[in-house]
């Protein structure tokens, strides 16, 4: 079996973080979100994985994320969107020759799942389905595909976006396919938005009568795009993390304090002044002097935290944070600078040179 990734799309609404990174090499417990996505899926057996990427990018991606040896004998290939962005079904018909005459797996990169997907596909193999769906229960379903049911409880179709949705499930990023998925295809037209609609297909499936399962996942989680959205994903990875991922390498001086769940990476430097409370990750050769380090923040490498306290937040690689400030729920971008106001003219100004679309909370 094959997977595919949809790891293409310019996420407007988290600029100006990705104005420079594709919103899926954003870390989330220091690791791009993508990666977390890989390992579901090389967990569920799946060896042979295709990234589709928006033009341009596969340099960046295949360097974040390499030919696959990361994982053991797995296979990594990278393919870019063709023909603009007409829909996540497209998505799929764009990988036409490498997905022909397989069954595989489709995953959409921003959607997290906590929990495993290996029971998802063993049902699809094991009862030979034509199509499974992963359904989730949200306060917000006309954002997603909705299923709607017959009578029965069997499925009647999928609809993308309703105004009046039919359920309370959203059906999550995470489908498998077998071979007829070009036939769907070729029989589906784009919707009024102009879009190959990934609903139309899972419909067609249905009322073709083709073996279509689904279960009932939790533990989903979907990237709505916006910063918060993320420190909230960041947070709820780093607890569904197991302790054994947590580890100390880089240099802690004695008197430091470490509580809970704490990673520091090796060339870290971490001095007597520092509180630590986990969960809380920081990758490798960062130096962080006089600072407080609160839960559910993730620290990429190269990072200076001097004289700060910080917490519930996401710090891209290879940014300086000098300031006696309290720094919380907040993201900030790659080799960004935060520095005391006291210490620049005339003294109590704020001087920022902030990119755009940024936010910044004084
Ligand atoms: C897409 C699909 C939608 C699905 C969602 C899951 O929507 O069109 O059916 O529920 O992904 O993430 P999008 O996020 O592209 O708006």
């Amino acid at each position: 079996m094959k997977a595919l990734i949809a790891a293409g799309g310019h996420a407007t609404r988290l600029r100006p973080i990705t104005w420079t990174t594709n919103k899926h090499l954003i870390p989330l417990a220091n690791k791009p979100m993508l990666w977390h996505v890989i390992d579901k899926i090389v967990a569920a057996g799946i060896k042979d994985i295709i990234v589709n990427v928006n033009p341009g990018e596969v340099d960046s991606m295949s360097k974040a994320f390499g030919d696959g040896s990361n994982w053991g004998d797995v296979k990594i290939s990278y393919l870019e969107q063709l023909g603009g962005a007409r829909g996540v079904a497209h998505v799929v018909a764009n990988a036409k020759e490498h997905l022909e005459g397989h069954r595989f797996l489709f995953f959409l990169g921003d959607n997290i799942i906590l929990g495993s997907i290996n029971k998802f596909v063993e049902r699809f193999e094991n009862e030979s389905l034509d199509c499974m769906l992963a359904f989730s229960r949200v306060k917000d379903p006309q954002r997603f595909g909705v299923p709607e049911f017959n009578a029965d409880g069997s499925l009647r179709r999928i609809l993308e976006k309703p105004c009046d949705p039919p359920s309370d499930f959203a059906v999550t990023g995470i489908y498998l396919y077998n071979e007829d998925y070009f036939r769907a295809f070729d029989a589906i037209k784009p919707s009024s938005r102009g879009e190959y609609e990934i609903s139309d297909i899972n419909t067609w499936y249905i009322e073709q009568g083709r073996k279509v399962g689904y279960e009932e996942i939790t533990g989903w989680w979907k990237d709505t795009g916006t910063p918060d959205a993320l420190i909230e994903g960041n947070a709820l990875i780093m607890d569904s993390l197991d302790r054994d991922s947590f580890k100390v390498e880089g240099d802690v001086e004695e008197g430091a304090q470490l509580h809970g769940l704490v990673s520091i990476g090796p060339g870290t430097k971490v001095s007597a002044d520092c509180l630590i409370r986990g969960p809380v990750t920081i990758g490798a050769n960062c130096v962080l002097s006089g600072a407080y380090v609160g839960p559910y923040t993730s620290i990429g490498d190269g990072v200076t935290i001097r004289d700060t306290e910080v917490e519930h937040s996401v710090i891209f690689g290879g940014a300086t944070i000098d300031t006696t400030e309290r720094i919380a729920t907040s993201l900030i971008g790659l080799n960004a600078t935060l520095v005391d106001a006291r210490r620049t003219h005339p003294k109590s100004a704020h001087r920022l040179i902030v990119g755009d679309n940024s936010f910044v909370e004084l």
